[in-house]
């Protein structure tokens, strides 16, 4: 029968306990036949042979396999047939054979022959994604794969917006923004963030992305919460209740990860008490993305078997430091510290005189992952020096060991 120059009509067919035949155990067959089977289809494989991976879901009961060629009238009650033999004589009749009995047959080897074509598709949170080419002659598989994985990505990162308007998900999601690099969120964070109704962030952290989110979304600058008769972070605490206790969806955006120096069991705490559900997502902390990007790994072997996320934001003559410096300077491994860069004197002053070289290889990274990042080197005995001459401000991670060597020479 000719073919129309018309689109293909898409559709979802429901498959659960109807016949599919699949005519050839060859790759065809096994890219085509999980998803057949994930439909529930009562499938019947028609073939002398197959590959090991079709012949292990025969194995499992997840398909009939009948050792042989085709023969006229394997299609008559089927509702959907799959021909894919290596045989063009066979695909040719079976073809026939599924248009007499109006069975809508897909081709492998000849998509103009056939009477349905199968969609490059893919998954995402409960939809499925098909895509068809519109054009009879100029089908490019390889351009909807791309389209398909396009859409698939686009969704399961958030970067394209498609929020549930019908299911909303009113609660707190403490997500782990990572480094700074809007890359460098999460896919789950990423996902949340497209979802969101009300942002709350933080000045650390990826708020590239936060240009991105859609104009109804609200979005708060943390450090600009007024907290009056509260704490900060009190403050952020009520204003995270208080939103969520409108039914809104909120997500409160925190650099690296929200457990590393984050306040983030704090702000959990609070919205338990007040009986607000919270999910938590981690994100990549800097204490190591950031020595990372900078081209410093924080173990090496046979140079640095561990390595300890230190906060330097209290000297350690300070009675409120909870830090042992004494035992850290016995330490062979690499010591990272985190707002470490106005107290870094003091610090490298304590860790020579409980023992540390003075010659130790020291790299300050500045606003690692960011379009701003730079990395200075220098010794624990020369990094007071370097911080001034250099004017490194924070926010920088410091690390400090032989790690800091390992690399190739640093560019910046
Ligand atoms: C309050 S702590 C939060 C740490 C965060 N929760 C994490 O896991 O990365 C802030 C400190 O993290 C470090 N920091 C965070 N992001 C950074 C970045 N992009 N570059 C350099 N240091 C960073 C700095 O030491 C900064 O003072």
């Amino acid at each position: 029968m000719a073919m129309a120059e018309n689109p293909a009509y898409p559709v979802g067919l429901r498959l659960t306990g109807r016949r599919v035949v699949v005519l050839g155990g060859g790759q065809v067959a096994q890219r085509r036949l999980p998803a057949l089977v994930n439909a529930g289809a009562d499938i019947l494989l028609v073939s002398p042979s197959a590959t090991p991976s079709v012949e292990a879901m025969a194995d499992a009961g997840e398909l009939t396999w009948e050792r042989r060629r085709y023969e006229s009238g394997d299609l008559h009650d089927a509702w959907y047939a799959l021909i894919a033999t290596s045989d063009a004589a066979a695909n040719t009749q079976a073809s026939a054979e599924a248009e007499a009995h109006r069975v809508w047959c897909v081709r492998s080897d000849d998509a103009e022959a056939a009477t349905a074509w199968t969609p490059a598709t893919g998954r995402s949170e409960g939809v499925t994604v098909a895509v068809l080419s519109s054009d009879l002659h100029d089908r490019d598989p390889r351009r909807t794969a791309a389209i398909r994985d396009a859409v698939v990505e686009g969704l399961r990162d958030g970067s394209l917006v498609a929020p549930h308007l019908r299911v909303r998900t009113p609660g707190v999601a403490l997500v782990g923004g990572g480094p700074g690099d809007p890359d460098l969120i999460t896919v789950r964070g990423r996902r949340l963030l497209a979802a969101a109704d009300v942002v709350i962030a933080d000045r650390l952290g990826p708020r590239d992305l936060l240009d991105e989110l859609p104009p109804h979304v609200e979005v708060i600058d943390a450090a600009k919460i007024p907290y009056g008769r509260f704490m900060a972070q009190e403050a952020i605490n009520n204003a995270l209740i208080e939103h969520a206790k409108q039914g809104k969806a909120v997500v409160r955006l925190k650099g690296g990860d929200p457990y590393v120096y984050g306040r983030g069991m704090e702000e959990l705490q609070a919205l338990a008490d007040a009986g607000i559900t919270c999910t938590v997502v981690p994100g990549i902390s800097s204490s190591i993305s950031v020595p990372s990007a900078a081209g410093i790994p924080v173990t090496h072997r046979g140079v640095a078997h561990e390595f300890t996320v230190v906060s330097g934001h209290v000297a350690p003559d300070d009675e409120r430091s909870l830090v042992d410096w004494r035992s850290l300077a016995k330490l062979r491994g690499t010591l990272v510290i985190l707002m470490g860069v106005d107290k870094i004197g003091k610090i490298a002053e304590a860790l020579i005189a409980h023992g540390k070289a003075a010659d130790t290889p020291l790299a300050l990274i500045q606003e690692g992952t960011t379009a701003a990042q730079r990395r200075v080197d220098a010794t624990l005995g020369t990094v007071a020096d370097a911080v001034r001459t250099h004017e490194v401000k924070p926010p920088a991670v410091i690390v400090i060991g032989e790690v800091v060597k390992v690399g190739p020479a640093p560019t910046a």
